[in-house]
């Protein structure tokens, strides 16, 4: 309906209205959609841990631009198949999933919710999908494999002092983790704005739980320091990370831990192919949630380069702007293996806590059962490129 019919017929100003109400959650407020949870942890969260969440870098181009590219893109959907079954189950890096969506590694779960990443890795169990959990988290490598009821991946930073992550890769050996996540878009943190005004810390009752209060080298200490002007996990990145990283890190892990590396934050086929090269086995394609560099190609718009590069030798992941089951379709259909998501693990954490989380994780999959139903694909491997074509 165009604003002219709206304007010459009340009735249907009204019915406009409505549709708005019921837009932004059921009758009773209830959540139905991911972006309802937005709206309620938007509510939730404390104002700057709250712009930690949704800042992306600078002018967030590339923020909108995750979400954007999805709409360019057009489904081609089958008739006449045979949809009565849909079977979303698969396997990530030779790890039976019960669906293509893992939760991606995001920081302080704590600003979200008491119970943080504990509490995120048992929704992610009960939904049979894999939770990466990182470096920046509130709760540390033990507790929340203790309390994890699926499978656990580890995101890690590559520190300038190497034996600060060796520290965290043989704690993550010991309690079972089954892969390592390298971030390698990271080499300072991207430029936040709202956490420079905000002076973005880590409240005093929370701190990076992998780093005890006695760790001699203080690894955390600049991230509990609010100073206007600059936000604490910055200085923190600056002063600790490796910016001198090169693929040689990948080959230093690759002499140190027999799990399995996955890079995080490909976004070419060039560094897609030096990933393979380098004997990780999944690549996964992200824009740090638009956070990093601005401008940067929408991850949807890079996976078809990095699929191409990659020429089935390793599994490809793709993360950024997955809100809806047909955001995921799409990515499959473009050569994903699976989607990791992000900020909405944190919208129904803070909202509900793991019930919140694991009823995001379900909205997805019967978002993506519906999805799948729709176009004619009943399984995953009768997903691939011609189920999509981009929008004229
Ligand atoms: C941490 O990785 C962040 O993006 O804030």
């Amino acid at each position: 309906m165009d604003t002219a019919d709206a304007n010459a017929n009340p009735q249907a100003t009204a019915v406009t209205t409505q549709t708005t109400v019921v837009e932004t959650g059921g009758p009773s407020g209830e959540p139905i959609i991911v972006s309802d949870y937005e709206a309620l942890a938007a509510q939730r969260v404390e104002r700057t841990a709250w712009d930690y969440y949704r800042s992306g870098a600078d002018d967030e181009v590339t923020l909108r631009a995750n979400r954007a590219a999805f709409e360019r893109w057009r489904f081609r959907p089958r008739v006449l198949v045979d949809v009565s079954k849909i079977d979303t189950t698969t396997t990530v890096l030779g790890t039976p999933v019960s669906m293509p969506i893992l939760v991606a590694p995001t920081a302080y779960h704590c600003l979200a919710h008491e119970e943080g990443e504990c509490a995120t890795a048992r929704a992610a169990g009960r939904a049979a999908t894999i939770m990466t959990l990182s470096t920046l988290a509130t709760r540390n490598i033990e507790d929340v494999a203790d309390a994890a009821t699926g499978l656990l991946w580890f995101q890690l930073y590559v520190y300038k002092d190497r034996a600060v992550s060796e520290m965290l890769i043989r704690r993550v050996e010991k309690k079972g983790y089954r892969a390592l996540v390298l971030t390698v878009d990271t080499p300072r943190l991207g430029n936040r704005d709202r956490d420079r005004r905000n002076g973005f810390a880590l409240p005093p009752h929370l701190r990076m739980a992998h780093f005890s209060s006695d760790d001699p080298n203080q690894t955390d200490i600049e991230t509990r320091k609010s100073v206007v002007g600059t936000s604490g996990l910055a200085r923190q990145a600056a002063t600790m990370f490796d910016a001198s990283l090169t693929w040689e890190a990948v080959d230093w892990l690759r002499s140190i831990t027999n799990l399995p590396i996955l890079v995080k934050g490909i976004l070419t086929g060039e560094d897609a192919a030096l990933a393979v090269e380098h004997g990780v086995k999944g690549v996964i394609v992200s824009n740090h949630g638009g956070r990093q560099l601005d401008g940067s190609l929408a991850t949807l718009e890079a996976l078809p380069e990095v699929v191409a590069a990659v020429n089935g030798r390793v599994e490809v992941i793709l993360d950024g702007g997955i809100r809806r089951g047909t955001d995921v379709l799409k990515a499959l259909a473009l050569g994903a293996r699976a989607v990791q998501v992000g900020r909405p693990i944190l919208w129904g954490l803070a909202a509900r806590g793991e019930e919140g989380v694991a009823h995001v994780l379900e909205i997805l999959r019967a978002e993506l059962e519906l999805a799948m139903t729709l176009a004619g694909r009943p399984t995953l491997a009768s997903i691939d490129a011609s189920l999509v074509q981009r929008a004229p």
